[in-house]
């Protein structure tokens, strides 16, 4: 089969089109045929050689994808060949063919595309898990979210505008982002290279602070988001753009009661993802599957042109998510 193949770890010069053998489909698993699949951070990060797949998954950069079931494993009854899929994968979407577990997979809903249906996975079910469900969101929260522009982001001021419409949503983005973002919903967003974010979020929230920060700078932002989080804020932190590590001052954390949760969805084990999995198949696909919400592409290209999707990815001229799409 054609796949995206490294020739070594670092830019995305080493990507190229190659060739790899078809993945045999095991016990309790599916054999996909890929018609798209889409760029994550996490992809640039992998293609680097600084976030290596879990023991067992594909080495083949690619974390979901849509397509059409071609095969199924021992003990698989929920799908069939020909089903119109889109699923999580660990590793192998930028491929014709990648294997699934039969529990990371969902249906596709009748409105959407494979082109949409790949942006789903990965960012939406990391905004949803991080920002909704391990922060334990309610309506009426005020949230944070950091990089509006970017994929996992936009996914996440969507959700929270659709799932909690009483919400306030303060949202950092830069240029020519800030005002997409502003469409999208954001009751405040915040230039983070013009402003200090944490002063703008001290006085939209009358001091009070917002009660949920999803954060994926990490070290460079850990201090201003603490001054930012409310007494018995939740600051769940999914990446480290911003550096691995930073001070903390632990008493003030403590008096106001705050909360640091760390979490990554892929190195989580397969049971795990397939329990998150279902969750978000019944709470938030029939958002999609009503026209509520839809995936935001801001570019499609050939699963050939994938070292330039990486490029746009890290200059940052999208604005949601690079499709990679496969004949
Ligand atoms: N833990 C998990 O399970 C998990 C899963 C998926 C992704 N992630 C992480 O989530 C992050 C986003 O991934 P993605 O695929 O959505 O990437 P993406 O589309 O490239 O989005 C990244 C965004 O970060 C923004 N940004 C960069 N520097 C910033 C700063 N100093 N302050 C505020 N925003 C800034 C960029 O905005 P500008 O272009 O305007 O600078 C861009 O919109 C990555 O760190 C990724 O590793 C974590």
């Amino acid at each position: 089969m054609k796949a995206i193949q490294l020739h070594e770890f670092g830019g995305p010069e080493h990507l190229y089109l190659g060739e790899a053998p078809v993945p045999e489909v095991g016990a309790g698993q599916v054999l996909i045929e890929v018609a798209a699949t889409s760029v994550n951070r996490p992809d640039i990060i992998q293609r680097q050689g600084n976030y290596p797949p879990p023991p067992g998954d594909s080495e083949i950069l690619g974390l979901e994808v849509a397509g059409t079931v071609s095969a199924i494993g021992e003990g698989v009854s929920q799908w069939e060949k020909g089903d119109r899929v889109f699923a999580l994968v660990g590793g192998g979407g930028y491929a014709e063919y990648v294997i699934a577990h039969a529990g990371h997979i969902m249906r596709i809903p009748d409105n959407l595309g494979f082109e949409q249906a790949a942006c789903i996975c990965e960012t939406y079910i990391t905004a949803w898990l991080n920002a909704i469900v391990l922060a334990n969101a309610a309506d009426g929260d005020t949230f944070l979210l950091h990089g509006g522009g970017g994929g996992v982001n936009t996914a996440a001021l969507q959700l929270c505008k659709a799932m909690f419409p009483a919400s306030k949503v303060l949202v950092t983005a830069s240029g020519g982002k800030l005002a997409r973002v502003r469409e999208l919903g954001a009751n405040v967003v915040i230039d983070y290279r013009e402003e200090k974010f944490a002063a703008v979020v001290k006085s939209e929230t009358d001091g009070k602070g917002a009660d949920i920060i999803l954060d994926h700078i990490g070290g460079a932002y850990l201090a201003d988001n603490m001054k930012s989080l409310a007494v018995s804020g939740r600051l769940v932190v999914i990446g480290i753009m911003g550096g691995a590590s930073a001070e903390l001052n632990i008493a003030l954390m403590m008096v106001k009661r705050q909360s640091i949760i760390g979490s990554v969805l892929r190195s989580r084990p397969v049971a795990e993802k397939s329990r998150i999995i279902a969750d978000f198949n019944h709470t938030v696909m029939p958002l999609f599957a009503d026209g509520t919400i839809a995936p935001l592409i801001s570019d499609t290209l050939p699963l050939e042109q994938a070292a330039e999707a990486h490029r746009m990815m890290e200059a940052g001229s999208h604005f949601g998510k690079i499709v990679l799409t496969i004949n």
